[in-house]
């Protein structure tokens, strides 16, 4: 495929769920940002995982759990080489949520001390909050909002003054927002934080498959991934963490696979990443991940992120013609999310409509309370776009949006 291009109805294809009818209309799946559908390719990784070489990694000299380990570190390997990583700085987690936790815990127990503070966006998933809010109350720091504006952008100004009050041990952002599709600046945020001797994690759950996520460029000092939001399996994420801080940190769980010995008198653990993943791991999972990436390469992902923006920007010019519909997220640099309120009725009531139509979004809070107090309202209905998507899923979306108008007014 030609730079720049992006074969939509060929990737189309290759998604075996998108191509079903919901309540007796085409299914129009707009809610990428919870989760994206997979492709047959990691679909059939998967498959051909449990049905040919299906065995427990690193632990066996038999065939089959050799062919487990190599196909589990090479996902690893390919995970990493997308990131502009080594693999020994990619730890396979359950997901976002694991790999925040892990750093939170880990990171953050062994550094925060009473009187450090962690910065934390006022747009940060719950993901990102709370983990902090639990170490902060085991080690004494304090968990602090950056603000945001009314468009949903962090308030750099107040970033750097916070920084300069020289406490701040940690700064948690976002890449993405998932509720307003605001892309962080995050290299600059990076910048800002390490001037400050501040360690900078970055919740990249909504870029991956709609950014180039470089952790080199980006100088972030941890990123927490999942591949379910990037056409990739359920249950399996990652965290990228800079080589020297994950051979300084402290196991997060312990366990099989993570030692290098055990005794009654000491136990040894092992190097980074093997250190941070205790027990049995999704062996399957990361094959998947590893295929999704595979896809991610083959699509291109400035393209993919290009068609998903052009389509949100037509869908929200459009909604916006509904009388008492207001879009929230007016960032500079946006990704392919449209979230909105209709004066006439809740989110929820928007959403089952909308279900009527065969249209899936998402209505809530998106896990992210702190925004939506920030902005005064309880939840948006979010339509969130991924490669896949077409000018018929923009058209669907607004015809049934304009119902739900109809219906409630
Ligand atoms: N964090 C995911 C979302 O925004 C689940 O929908």
């Amino acid at each position: 495929m030609e730079p720049g291009t992006l074969d939509v109805s060929s990737t189309r294809s290759e998604f075996p769920a998108l191509h079903q009818s919901v309540a007796g209309s085409p299914l129009t799946y707009l809610d990428n940002s919870a989760t994206t559908q997979r492709p047959q390719s990691v679909l059939d990784a998967v498959n051909a995982f449990y049905s040919h070489d299906n065995a427990n990694v690193h632990r066996g000299d038999h065939q089959l759990s050799q062919r487990a380990t190599e196909a589990y570190e090479n996902a690893r390997k390919t995970l990493a080489a997308w990131l502009n990583a080594t693999p020994q700085e990619v730890v396979f987690t359950k997901g976002c949520t694991e790999a925040l936790n892990l750093v939170a815990a880990s990171w953050g127990g062994a550094n925060l001390r009473p009187g450090d503070t962690v910065l934390v966006s006022t747009m940060e998933h719950h993901s990102n909050i709370v983990p902090w809010q639990q170490i902060a109350g085991h080690t004494g720091a304090t968990v602090e909002p950056i603000p945001v504006s009314d468009s949903i952008e962090l308030d750099l100004e107040a970033l750097k003054a916070r920084l300069a009050k020289g406490d701040v041990r940690a700064v948690a952002v976002k890449a993405v927002c998932n509720v307003g599709g605001t892309i962080n600046p995050v290299a600059e945020v990076a910048r800002l934080a390490h001037a400050h001797g501040a360690v900078v994690v970055v919740d990249a759950a909504q870029a991956l498959a709609h950014e180039q996520v470089d952790v080199q460029a980006w100088d972030a000092d941890f990123v927490a991934l999942t591949a379910h939001k990037a056409y990739g399996p359920m249950g399996i994420g990652a965290l990228y963490g800079k080589s020297s801080l994950l051979a300084a940190m402290p196991p997060y769980q312990t366990g099989g696979g993570m030692v290098r010995g055990v005794s009654f008198e000491k136990t040894n653990f092992a190097d980074p990443p093997e250190r941070f993943e205790a027990g049995t791991p999704n062996v399957a999972g990361a094959i998947g991940f590893g295929e999704a990436v595979r896809f991610l390469q083959k699509v291109g992902v400035e393209n993919a992120a290009r068609h998903e923006t052009c389509l949100a920007r037509r869908a929200e010019e459009l909604l916006e013609e509904v009388p008492g519909l207001k879009v929230y997220g007016k960032a500079k640099h946006k990704a392919g999310i449209v979230s909105f309120t209709l004066d006439a009725a809740h989110p929820h009531d928007v959403g089952t409509v909308l279900n009527e139509y065969g249209v899936a979004v998402r209505t809530g809070h998106h896990c992210c309370m702190p925004l939506m107090k920030r902005l005064g309202i309880a939840a948006t209905t979010r339509a969130s776009f991924a490669c896949y998507n077409n000018d018929e899923d923009v058209e669907r979306l607004v015809r049934a949006v304009h119902k739900a108008k109809e219906l409630f007014s």
